[in-house]
């Protein structure tokens, strides 16, 4: 097998997940919701979506993985604030809120990137359940963050403690909500073109 041959093997051995959380999915909103209310809700193309989903979606175009929503068996309240009352209780008490969704393959992904937004300075307990529940030995973590502005807080870390065995990486991609409707396709694949993976 000539190296271009090789490669392009191992490009296709080489399986990517994007696992994300993201309010939409996670939530009952009534028919209609008003997404230029929220600070959390973006529309594209006729499209509702959460933040981190948009930005979850473009790298799924770039890269031709596998998209995966980690969602809750309980959905969070539509209203804004009982929401953010709920995260503020979920982090206070360091829960583990229990997931409806599960990876049946997760020994196929070499890489995972893995979006959340920042809530409480740090990760949705969603995604500690999430980070809990596989072993990620030899894979590569990428993170990304959408957020009111607080950016990662300690999540790149508190990811590597979690899965110490796993190579994170710290070039994460980060938006602040108000921008994230501005991010476009060539935004996220310059950032995928320029990771050191
Ligand atoms: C429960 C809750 C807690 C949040 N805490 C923070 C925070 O600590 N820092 C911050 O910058 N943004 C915070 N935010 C704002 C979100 O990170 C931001 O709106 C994000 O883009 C929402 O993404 P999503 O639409 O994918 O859910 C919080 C939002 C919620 C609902």
């Amino acid at each position: 097998m000539d190296q271009s041959a090789a490669d392009s093997k191992q490009e296709k051995d080489s399986k990517t997940l994007i696992a994300y959380f993201s309010r939409v999915g996670n939530t009952d909103f009534p028919a209609g919701v008003d997404a230029v209310a929220s600070a959390s809700l973006i529309v594209k193309d006729g499209e509702l979506y959460g933040n981190t989903q948009y930005i979850a979606t473009l790298i799924q175009r770039a890269t031709d993985g596998d998209l995966f929503l980690i969602e809750t068996e309980e959905k969070y309240p539509a209203d804004y604030d009982s929401t953010d009352r709920q995260g503020a209780k979920e982090s206070k008490e360091n829960s583990r809120p229990k997931l409806a969704s599960h990876i049946e393959n997760m020994d196929e992904y070499d890489t995972v990137y893995l979006g959340f937004p920042n809530w409480y300075y740090g990760m949705p307990m969603a995604v500690y359940s999430f980070l809990e529940e596989y072993d990620f030995s030899g894979k590569t973590i990428i993170p990304f963050v959408t957020s009111g502005g607080s950016g990662f807080s300690d999540a790149i870390s508190e990811i590597q403690s979690i899965q110490s065995d796993a190579t994170v990486l710290s070039e994460g991609y980060k938006v602040t909500h108000s921008k994230v409707s501005d991010v476009t396709f060539e935004d996220v694949e310059e950032w995928i073109n320029g990771l050191n993976k």
